[in-house]
């Protein structure tokens, strides 16, 4: 378990362009395997989680070749894909492990979908339920509620299912689920969550309709490969965002990153408590929009987050808890319940971090309130295997009053593997 030792800073300046985003480099794989002709994919993230399913869809007989610069997926068609040889391994990617569910309820073969320690405790309920209103059989551990999952994959039905909760990887598996089920499979959700699919669905040619209430996908319709250029991931800038808008005397420049309205809650939230963020240069990359971030030094100020801006923001939380320890105030987090079902429960390792550092926080059952503080002690800090508390917990040293250590910071590559050097590259001490 390596750690990392993370001194104040006295400045973050500089341009910097950060990975590509994650949901969207699992979509074009995804898709890719199952369009008809050769899938082409710039900007790829190669993370952990990624290659997770990459080495799936290689492990169902898809050819996926890596030249160093673009991803080139060899399609097989809506029915192409083999009968895996082997239990597919998530590794710690919700996203790799749900999405492909969906897609393997409706394959005409048997396949088992497993993965870390830390995937194997998440919910998977939440998918089982309604892929089995469809008629998918999936068994599994805990009454099919816990990987790793069996699925006899066969013939499905289209449903209308309102999802519980606004989650972008139930509302996924079921619209790609949707691609083999008799009729159309239609989904809504309380409040919009992220729509990386339904944009790339479009743009492989699926028979797709949106609403202000959710997505309607026909089956049976085949897909056609694209060139797909991935933007840089808003989740990976963001732990730079909050950094420059901390740390005094910043200004950094962050290149060519996707601004997808479902996707930008945390630019919104930081712009409320003060951040001084400007979106330059907005413009389209394959149906995604994309724009450079400019962000400076800022007075924050404590503020309160619900509703419907929750979702747009989910993966943002534990950046956010560190922005909202500098304010001014306190700021209250509700609606965010989906926070402890995440990696690992991120609003009690974000709420133990942080008092460790001698922030207030107290608790809720879906949120928390934080007392800002001028003062962040030192110390040391754990990140729960989870790679978003690593990344927080790090900028959060870069304004404490002494060095902070984060323990067990491997995860960093399951999303961010370039993370430290970069840090490294615009931090002055
Ligand atoms: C993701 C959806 C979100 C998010 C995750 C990526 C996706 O999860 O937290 O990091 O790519 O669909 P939920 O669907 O559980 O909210």
């Amino acid at each position: 378990m390596n750690s990392i030792t993370i001194q104040p800073a006295a400045s973050i300046r500089g341009e910097i362009i950060v990975p590509g985003d994650k949901s969207i480099s699992h979509r074009s794989i995804m898709l890719g395997a199952i369009a008809n002709g050769v899938t082409t994919v710039h900007g790829f993230l190669r993370g952990e989680d990624n290659l997770s399913t990459m080495h799936a869809f290689r492990a169902m007989g898809v050819v996926i070749n890596d030249d160093g610069e673009t991803i080139q997926i060899t399609g097989r068609g809506l029915h192409g894909l083999n009968e895996p040889g082997d239990v597919l391994d998530c590794g710690n990617s919700g996203t790799t492990i749900r999405l492909i569910t969906g897609l393997l309820s409706g394959q005409s073969f048997f396949s088992v979908v497993t993965g870390d320690q830390y995937l194997r405790k998440r919910p998977m309920k939440r998918i089982v339920e309604p892929l089995s209103l469809m008629g998918a059989r999936i068994s599994g551990r805990n009454s099919a509620t816990l990987a790793p999952l069996a699925i006899n994959g066969g013939p499905l039905k289209g449903i209308d299912y309102q999802s519980p909760v606004s989650s972008a990887q139930i509302k996924s598996a079921l619209m790609l689920a949707g691609l083999y089920a008799d009729g159309e499979t239609s989904v809504s959700e309380p409040s919009l969550s992220r729509d990386h699919s339904e944009r790339m669905f479009r743009h492989f040619g699926a028979s797709l309709v949106r609403n202000d209430k959710g997505v309607t996908v026909r089956g049976g319709v085949e897909l056609t490969a694209q060139e797909v250029t991935v933007p840089g991931d808003i989740s990976s800038a963001t732990f730079f965002i909050v950094a420059a808008l901390i740390t005094p005397h910043s200004e950094l420049l962050i290149k060519n990153v996707g601004v997808n309205p479902s996707r930008t809650g945390v630019i919104d939230i930081l712009q409320e408590m003060g951040g001084d963020i400007q979106l330059l240069d907005l413009r389209e990359v394959s149906g995604e929009p994309v724009a450079d971030i400019m962000v400076r030094s800022s007075r924050l100020k404590g503020i309160a987050i619900s509703g419907s801006v929750v979702p747009r923001a989910i993966d943002e939380f534990p950046a956010i808890c560190v922005a909202a320890a500098r304010a001014e105030g306190v700021t209250s987090i509700r609606d965010a319940r989906e926070l402890r079902v995440k990696e690992t429960d991120r609003i009690t390792a974000m709420a133990g971090n942080l008092r460790k550092l001698g922030i207030t926080v107290t608790e809720t059952e879906d949120g928390m309130d934080i007392t800002g503080s001028e003062q962040l002690l030192g110390g040391t800090v754990d990140s729960s295997g989870d790679h978003r508390i690593a990344m927080s917990m790090s900028v959060a040293a870069l304004v404490a009053s002494a060095s902070i250590t984060v323990s067990d910071i491997a995860c960093v590559a399951t999303s961010f593997p370039t993370f430290f050097p970069l840090l490294e590259k615009v931090v002055s001490k």
